[in-house]
């Protein structure tokens, strides 16, 4: 190789090395000058409105909804980036859904066709949004690029806006080991303890007879399923389902059955009876139950009784409703959704002409039966761009004081975003203080099986490696019982077979993420750690061979430390 390739080589080398960080693609993302931004047939300007630094960029002046300021970076064919952006709109149009906000690719190629690409999509943004953080991956065409355009697309040309802190970085791929580290130091961080040992042994015994096994034998990290009520209670598949469910997960919510179209489909005429039987049978089992929903306030899932009703006469049934369910539950379930989707829909509110009444059915639950845990739950916001609307209802929620406790996010996810994406969206709604529950998730398969293995692990990783998550619950488990069988089935058939997304799942559960050690007292010495997965313990002691089960002691490990002493005389 000649010197000149050889450098152009390492040049190349350390160029691909630079990308594989992260590096910024974008120059002058800050907006501290006009530098570098392309605004073509339309007014860009510093502006003392800002996210961060001095200035954001003010863009007026559009004709088409397309028009915003662009620039060309470059990127390597196929290759995955992650895209950020922070837009405020400064105007309303007429517009009463809101406006569409979107960061866009356009790439051009060598024969003049172009592709267009959007990273990340807002919908339903208002002026009273304040910042939206806009964020998305995408990945650059698999064939040679003559240019590639990032700009800032929407909203309506009469709707002028900011944006501040742009942002294109490589790597943004769902794959990123990257992501997988930081998501490994977080949940060493976060969902583990330190269990110290200390053993004393009688002079005659020798280290090197001594075993000792720290093992848990229950994990303290809710993970959940969705239950059918009428498959768990009919005990299908010869009690295959039911069986999978109680030796693999530790929290359930029902699918349906405890929703009101399902308690009283007629008035008055009411079966608690399924919910309450697949409830108490969970319960035998140790395991904890959600309650999924009092109301939902999207128009079609509103049953037509109810429809009928309106003013105060609606007032006082919903009351009754809630009352009785409340009752009928009351000991038996951990938490309630109290109005399902409220983000997508305001059936309630919209037929009282009470704009408030969504925070009337927190505090009427909560002062009912103050135990159980109220929650917010909706789509869309962690697996699209909804996450702002919904820190904001949040936020309303919490100033009211009318006993939120957390917030369900179901991530119903179509298409996984990248670690980084999911991280934000996360970190997004965590400012709101409360806890975020994943109480839906579904990850695509892709129609193959090991792809679809992969995307459910990393989508795991990213929920279960972040701070603000306290619990995650899937949406159904098994082909046969699920709301969208092509998504991420651990088990399928009439056999309740494992799919490689199943095998993927348990392998993280029951063993990447529970503790099991056993270390000889003559290389470790008689003082040592583990750090252990928050869980039940049991320590037993091994002595030439045979455990000495006088000795054997259990514990909890909880977010603090803990010590265990064994004294050994044999
Ligand atoms: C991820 O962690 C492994 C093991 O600690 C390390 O070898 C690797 O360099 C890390 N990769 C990235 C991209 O940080
Ligand atoms: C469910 O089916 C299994 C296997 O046939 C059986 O052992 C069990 O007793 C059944 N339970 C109920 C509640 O019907
Ligand atoms: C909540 O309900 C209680 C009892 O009905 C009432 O006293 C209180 O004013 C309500 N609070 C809010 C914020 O609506």
């Amino acid at each position: 190789m000649g010197k000149k390739a050889m450098v152009l080589r390492l040049v190349i080398a350390a160029l691909i090395a630079l990308e594989a960080q992260g590096a910024e693609l974008l120059k002058n993302g800050g907006f501290e000058s006009l530098d570098s931004w392309e605004c073509s047939n339309i007014h860009c300007a510093l502006t003392s409105v800002k996210h961060s630094g001095s200035h954001g960029l003010e863009i007026s002046g559009r004709q088409h909804s397309y028009e915003g300021p662009a620039q060309h970076i470059h990127v390597t064919p196929g290759h995955a980036y992650h895209a950020s952006a922070w837009v405020k709109l400064l105007n309303n149009p007429g517009n009463t859904n809101g406006e569409t906000l979107e960061l866009e690719l356009d790439f051009l190629f060598n024969d003049n066709t172009h592709l267009y690409k959007s990273a990340a999509v807002h919908h339903n943004t208002y002026v009273g949004s304040d910042w939206i953080h806009l964020i998305g991956d995408f990945t650059a065409p698999s064939k040679s690029i003559t240019s590639t355009r990032f700009y800032i697309k929407g909203p309506e040309p009469s709707t002028n806006y900011v944006v501040d802190d742009a942002s294109v970085t490589s790597g943004g791929g769902s794959q990123s080991q990257q992501g997988i580290n930081a998501t490994n130091s977080v949940i060493d961080k976060i969902r583990k303890s330190d269990i110290h040992v200390q053993v004393t042994l009688a002079s005659h015994i020798n280290t090197a007879d001594v075993n000792i096994h720290v093992l848990q034998t229950r994990k303290a990290f809710p993970f959940g399923t969705a239950v059918a009520a009428s498959k768990y209670n009919e005990n299908v598949s010869g009690g295959k389902y039911r069986d999978f469910i109680h030796t693999h997960f530790n929290w359930a919510v029902l699918e349906n059955a405890l929703k009101w179209p399902h308690l009283e489909p007629h008035r008055g005429d009411k079966h608690f009876q399924d919910a309450l039987d697949t409830i108490n049978g969970l319960r035998k089992h140790g395991i904890k139950v959600r309650g999924h929903n009092l109301v939902w306030s999207v128009p079609n899932k509103v049953q037509d009784w109810i429809k009928a009703l309106s003013g105060n006469e609606l007032r006082t049934v919903v009351k009754q409703h809630i009352t009785e369910t409340l009752q009928k539950t009351h000991g038996l379930l951990e938490h309630w959704d109290v109005n399902n989707e409220n983000l997508h829909g305001t059936w309630y509110q919209d037929t009282l002409h009470d704009p408030d009444y969504d925070l009337e059915l927190f505090n009427m639950t909560h002062h009912i039966d103050s135990h159980v845990k109220l929650f917010l739950n909706d789509y869309s916001v962690v697996s699209g761009g909804s996450t702002d609307r919904y820190l904001h209802q949040a936020q309303r929620f919490k100033a009211a004081h009318v006993g939120l406790y957390g917030l369900g996010v179901q991530c119903h996810f179509y298409t996984v975003p990248s670690y980084q994406v999911i991280k934000d969206r996360l970190d997004t709604l965590a400012k709101a203080g409360v806890p975020l529950w994943v109480t839906e998730l579904t990850v695509n398969s892709n129609h193959d099986e090991n792809k679809g293995a992969d995307l459910f692990e990393q989508t795991l990783r990213a929920l279960y490696g972040h701070p603000a998550v306290e619990g995650i619950l899937l949406w159904g488990f098994w082909d046969h019982a699920q709301y969208r069988p092509e998504r991420s089935s651990l088990v399928r058939g009439d056999n309740v077979e494992l799919t490689a997304a199943g095998r993927r799942v348990l392998d993280l559960w029951e063993n990447q993420w529970m503790t099991d050690d056993t270390r000889v007292l003559s290389q470790t010495g008689n003082q040592y750690t583990v750090r252990g997965f928050h869980g039940d313990y049991e320590v037993r002691v091994i002595y030439k061979g045979h455990e000495l089960t006088q000795l054997k002691k259990t514990f909890t490990l909880g977010k603090a430390d803990h010590t265990v002493t064994v004294s050994v005389h044999a």
